[in-house]
């Protein structure tokens, strides 16, 4: 047990305490040695209490302790037999179906227009599809509030609809996976109807309700502003919602729970779906008695009430469960969606003897140090460097990690890294080299094969996400209305969202009416369409660069090695598999050349950059935003 006799490398050996004091070192941009120096670790927790005595009071620390000791085991440190499961040298490519294709000119993409689409996914050579969820919804956050979890959403089709798309996708050997969003279900979910309209129902246990009478249940914020509760005047009643307060949460402690959820993801693999993409699934398992987030830690992060659900007490054991109830019974892939975990936590629930998740996305690589996705700032790709590079210090053969910065909940990774729109191509194209060679799996969101990039909004009517129409109400009222905008327009989760763009014509080929949610500018040049026509585009290099990864193993198998990693704006890593080495290298600014590590001899396998062929061999250079890959000699 950890408490104030310990030391400080004691607590640093732990995995949540190691996540935890990573964490505060990266938001504060120290180095490790701070706590890992003989000096301070062995420094007695006591001492530590004493000096932070201003900052950090004792209800700060009897959460901290708690939270440490809640797992007391450790990740693998290898793997006697590391599997190799298809999902590990797999390129998945995710789908949010409302802006992908819209079939029946309703202005909302649907599951016929992804069908449509088949064709052009598999010409791609991505492997597997993830689809944002589907389900019946009332769309209060766009399907993630799930009324029926057996049945497809009216706008998107109808089941039959969807088995075609199924098969359609099997017969082009392709795989595909489903959102899975069981934190919460929708407020016109039957269960929470039943629930909250008869207090003995037995859905009642289903959901977090607590009596009116006794006042706000705790502190806790939504992750979509005020508090995470809900008040029922009529029934005089709050319920606990960590999303909108159409999406209440479910308790998992009651078992019945547990048993429907395995019950409905059973059966979507029986119709031989072959996996899912669990949402916010770190969020399950609540500290009991539902107590008030500490105040530090809600000031440190600006949210309150994390540390009693991010990792919970029965996480691993709930996760565990429905593996073996559901997923293993069928061979199917999962990857949890984790955001708050550290890079420990996530191989304990990723790694392969833990039998629980495949994979995590850990969300630590998505903003610099002490930002996060509302601040306007540029993002430094040597900060991306480093966060692969640790991260791939501390991976065993036990472990296998996902690889991608964009997804629906995040603006475009170019317009954050550079807006120029002259870097645009360049850039895209780097970042597409280092997600398909980098050691993982690579999960690449809609647009990002065409270098979409953040949208020109005009003002909070463009906007649709109930995220930022909520952030936008709460902000206008305390900063005023210019303010609130400039912070919604930096991080909207609607740029990522917005319509694809497949050809040039008035509704970019998505739909034939005006669409759900607008694309405010033309963006000629850019669609599907142009970029099939122009063997230079990033759409032609992302297949070249799916195409190189299939050919070479050593992209999708390889054990990976850093070089030069101490380099400024300089990135380059030796994949090798069996005899077959690879290297990558890329120049992470826009301004000078940096010198390329490969040997004269060094084949070029594919670069960013023109003309390469003029580039004298043994004095090579790397230019501004410059890639290349080499089969090394
Ligand atoms: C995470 C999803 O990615 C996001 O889109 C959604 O709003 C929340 N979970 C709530 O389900």
């Amino acid at each position: 047990m950890i408490n104030k006799k310990s030391r400080v490398k004691d607590v640093y050996a732990t995995p949540v305490g190691r996540d935890v004091i990573d964490k505060l070192l990266l938001q504060l941009d120290r180095p490790a040695r701070l706590v890992t120096n003989p000096l301070v670790s062995n420094l007695r927790m006591s001492t530590i209490e004493r000096l932070s005595r201003k900052q950090l009071n004792a209800d700060f620390w009897d959460t901290f302790y708690w939270l440490v000791n809640l797992e007391q085991d450790r990740p693998g440190e290898s793997h006697p037999d590391p599997s190799q499961s298809w999902w590990k040298e797999a390129v998945f490519y995710q789908i949010y179906p409302r802006s992908f294709a819209d079939s029946n000119a309703d202005g909302i993409g649907d599951i016929n227009g992804i069908r449509s689409k088949l064709d052009y996914l598999q010409s791609l050579g991505v492997d597997a599809l993830w689809l944002s969820p589907i389900y019946d919804s009332p769309n209060d956050d766009n399907g993630y509030d799930i009324r029926d979890y057996k049945a497809i959403m009216d706008e998107m089709g109808t089941m039959e609809d969807f088995d075609l798309l199924l098969e359609e996708v099997h017969k082009r050997g392709m795989r595909l996976i489903m959102d899975l969003v069981v934190n919460h279900t929708s407020d016109e979910h039957a269960w929470f109807q039943e629930a909250l309209h008869d207090p003995d129902s037995s859905y009642r246990s289903y959901y977090f309700f607590r009596p009116g009478a006794k006042g706000l249940p705790n502190n806790w914020r939504s992750f979509f502003s005020g508090r995470a509760w809900r008040y029922y005047p009529e029934q005089d009643v709050y319920t606990l919602h960590l999303f909108s307060e159409k999406q209440p949460d479910l308790n998992w402690d009651h078992e019945p729970v547990r048993k429907d959820v395995a019950e409905m993801v059973r059966w979507w693999l029986e119709k031989g779906v072959d996996g899912f993409r669990l949402d916010v699934i770190n969020y399950i398992s609540k500290r009991e008695g539902l107590p008030d987030g500490d105040k530090t830690i809600g000031d440190l992060i600006n949210f309150i009430g994390i540390e009693n659900y991010y990792y919970g007490p029965n996480l691993n054991k709930y996760l565990r469960e429905l593996r073996q109830e559901a997923f293993d019974p069928y061979h199917a892939f999962s990857v949890g969606e984790t955001p708050g975990i550290g890079l420990e936590m996530g191989r304990l629930l990723s790694g392969e003897d833990r039998k629980q998740l495949d994979l995590v996305f850990n969300f630590d690589q998505l903003e610099l140090p002490g930002k996060w996705k509302y601040d306007n700032y540029i993002y430094d790709l040597n900060y991306l460097k480093k966060y692969y590079i640790k991260y791939h210090t501390r991976l065993s053969d036990n472990d296998w990690m996902s690889v991608f910065w964009e997804n629906h909940d995040n603006p475009r990774m170019v317009s954050k890294v550079n807006p120029d729109p002259k870097q645009r191509r360049p850039l895209a194209k780097l970042l597409l080299v280092w997600l398909l060679t980098m050691r993982g799996t690579p999960f690449l969101y809609q647009g990002q094969e065409l270098g979409e990039v953040n949208q020109k909004f005009r003002s909070i009517k463009d906007v649709r996400d109930v995220e930022a129409l909520n952030m936008f109400e709460e902000l206008r009222v305390r900063d005023g209305e210019d303010a609130a905008w400039a912070t919604i327009l930096a991080g909207s989760r609607d740029h990522s969202r917005v319509p694809m763009n497949w050809d040039e014509s008035a509704g970019n080929g998505f739909s034939k009416v005006e669409p759900w949610l607008p694309r405010p500018e033309r963006d000629n040049g850019w669609s599907v369409a142009a970029q099939e026509e122009d063997a230079d585009s990033v759409l032609s290099d992302f297949r070249k660069l799916t195409a190189l990864r299939k050919k070479y193993p050593a992209l999708r198998r390889g054990s990976i090695t850093f070089v030069k990693a101490k380099k400024h704006n300089y990135f380059a890593y030796v994949r090798e598999w069996q005899g077959e080495r690879i290297l990558v290298e890329f120049n992470l600014c826009d301004l000078s050349p940096v010198r390329s590590q490969a040997a004269a001899s060094d084949k070029l396998l594919y670069t960013n950059m023109k003309p390469a062929s003029k580039q004298k061999a043994g004095r090579r250079r790397l230019q501004p935003y410059g890639a290349a890959v080499y089969l090394c000699s």
